[in-house]
């Protein structure tokens, strides 16, 4: 949750943190405060030498600009409430694990009990911002439960403000938004609350790219746009099947592709697949809606984009086993990137702890390296994945080390799972090389290598394999 001003914010997460720190930034005459219930978050947000509970480049700097002056960071839920004329409600909404639409819909109840609270404390009029990622007319639900528990003299107006900011370069977009999208009712009260709203947004943004809709198109844009987005990858990661098997180099078709100015050229990297909180949270969200409406075909055509992602993941493992001669059974691997993209210490989703996961089941060890992610995180993450398997056998095959060149040393296989900058441009190769088991594997997942550096490391005397790349390519 995140409260502003007269504002506040509720979820100081990796949405919540941010952006209400960007707006603390930008409008010095807004006092900012950002709420959670979760006190080891909130304490961290305040440390005095600023270890922030998120790694996001340039964050730091804004919150040691801010906080303190009109930024304040809280577990005082009510008092934030209380004190805020405009609410970003920026809680979680994962997919549900259990119960009606588990695997699927997006469990709404920490918004739920976030409006239920912002209702029961509430003593003043305030506009709630929907921030968070929900299903279309979620709003509608909100103002439900906040108008059947105000109090006399209490309006509450609702507005909807998706936020689609990237990790890993979140300030620099909240900085400069493509688009900020606001989605209120078409009443008199909406489009005041919308108003009020856009002002704070126009402190630094281009009015004409603060755009203002209906509130359920506001909620449908946001999942619409992280499927258009994954479907983009989806498609790219399909054809990089098909080049692998021709010939043909999946970073020149997509170059080539994406010279056609109706196409463009983002987004078209070829990967082991997009990871994540949301993409794939998102669309399974988008097929829930569209098979609780009946439109099956839509709903169809929707999760492809995850199968194929899903596809792509076990694709590149299966190439891994069958380039290492068809075992990787008490062979080393090591894996470079635990994050699920460069620039965060975030692993939600992310597609190497799945690669893991499948060279764990086929009982090979692995060394993992990144250079952001808590060694706890990693832990964590491979105990939920990995779910027969208890933490002790885990720990027995697994080790954690503090560099890639330490994470190679006896390894009969590297592979490259995130496309850290390191990776990409401060790995001593020859160094890697004399130190691994020979025949010596790489396996670029991230398509860190071009053509060229790939015939330099073929020189140097490893077996190089690129995704979307044919073997010798
Ligand atoms: P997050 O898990 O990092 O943060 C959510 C925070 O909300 C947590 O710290 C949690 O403790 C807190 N919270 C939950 N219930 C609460 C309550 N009742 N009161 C106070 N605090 C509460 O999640 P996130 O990545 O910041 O995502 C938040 C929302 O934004 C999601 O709906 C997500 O889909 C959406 N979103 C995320 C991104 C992204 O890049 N992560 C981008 C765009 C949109
Ligand atoms: C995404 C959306 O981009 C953002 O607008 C929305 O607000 C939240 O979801 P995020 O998940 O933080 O942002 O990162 P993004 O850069 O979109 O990458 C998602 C995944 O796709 C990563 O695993 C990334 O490595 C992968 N990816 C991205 C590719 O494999 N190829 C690409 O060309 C781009």
């Amino acid at each position: 949750f995140l409260f502003l001003l007269g504002q506040s914010a509720v979820g100081a997460g990796y949405v919540g943190g941010p952006t209400c720190a960007v707006i603390a930034l930008k409008c010095p005459h807004i006092q900012v405060t950002i709420v959670d219930l979760n006190k080891s978050r909130i304490d961290a947000w305040n440390t005095p030498d600023f270890k922030l509970p998120i790694y996001e480049p340039g964050l730091e700097d804004v919150v040691r600009q801010c906080r303190g002056r009109n930024l304040f960071f809280s577990t005082d839920v009510d008092k934030g409430i209380q004190e805020a004329d405009l609410i970003f409600v920026s809680v979680n909404t994962p997919t549900k694990k259990s119960g009606v639409g588990a695997g699927f819909a997006a469990d709404l109840k920490y918004v739920e009990s976030a409006t239920r609270q912002i209702a029961a404390v509430a003593t003043s009029s305030k506009i709630v911002v929907e921030k968070s990622t929900v299903p279309c007319r979620t709003a509608e639900s909100m103002r439900t439960i906040l108008e059947a528990n105000s109090k006399p003299n209490c309006r509450f107006d609702i507005l909807s403000n998706p936020e689609f900011l990237a990790e890993g370069t979140a300030i620099n977009d909240l900085f400069k938004p493509d688009r900020v999208l606001i989605g209120s009712l078409q009443t008199e009260e909406g489009k005041e609350a919308c108003e009020k709203l856009k002002e704070v947004y126009a402190n630094w943004v281009d009015p004409t790219r603060i755009l203002t809709v209906g509130l359920w198109s506001s909620e449908l844009t946001k999942l619409a746009a992280n499927a258009m987005l994954a479907q983009r990858i989806s498609s790219i990661n399909a054809l990089s099947a098909i080049c692998e098997a021709t010939g043909a180099n999946i970073d020149e078709v997509a170059y080539s592709i994406g010279f056609d100015s109706r196409i463009g050229p983002k987004f078209l990297k070829a990967s082991v697949g997009f990871g994540g909180s949301c993409f794939q949270k998102d669309i399974l969200n988008l097929v829930y809606l569209s098979e609780s409406l009946h439109l099956k075909e839509v709903a169809e055509y929707w999760r492809q984009v995850v199968e194929m992602n899903e596809y792509q993941k076990r694709r590149f493992s299966k190439r891994v086993v069958d380039t290492l001669f068809n075992t990787i059974t008490g062979k080393n691997i090591a894996v470079l990137g635990f994050a699920f993209k460069a620039d965060t210490g975030d692993t939600r989703e992310s597609a190497s702890i799945t690669l893991i996961r499948d060279f764990l089941k086929e009982r090979a060890n692995v060394s993992i390296y990144d250079p952001q992610v808590p060694h706890e995180q990693i832990w964590q993450d491979l105990e939920e994945a990995c779910g027969d398997m208890g933490i002790e056998e885990i720990k027995s095959s697994v080790t954690l080390r503090p560099t890639a060149l330490d994470a190679t040393q006896g390894a009969d296989a590297l592979v490259i799972a995130t496309e850290w900058k390191e990776f990409r441009e401060g790995i001593d190769w020859q160094t890697v090389y004399d130190g691994m088991n020979k025949p010596a594997f790489v396996f670029d997942g991230r398509l860190i290598l071009g053509l060229e550096e790939a015939e330099r490391l073929r020189r140097i005397g490893f077996k190089v394999t690129v995704i979307g790349r044919g073997n010798g390519m």
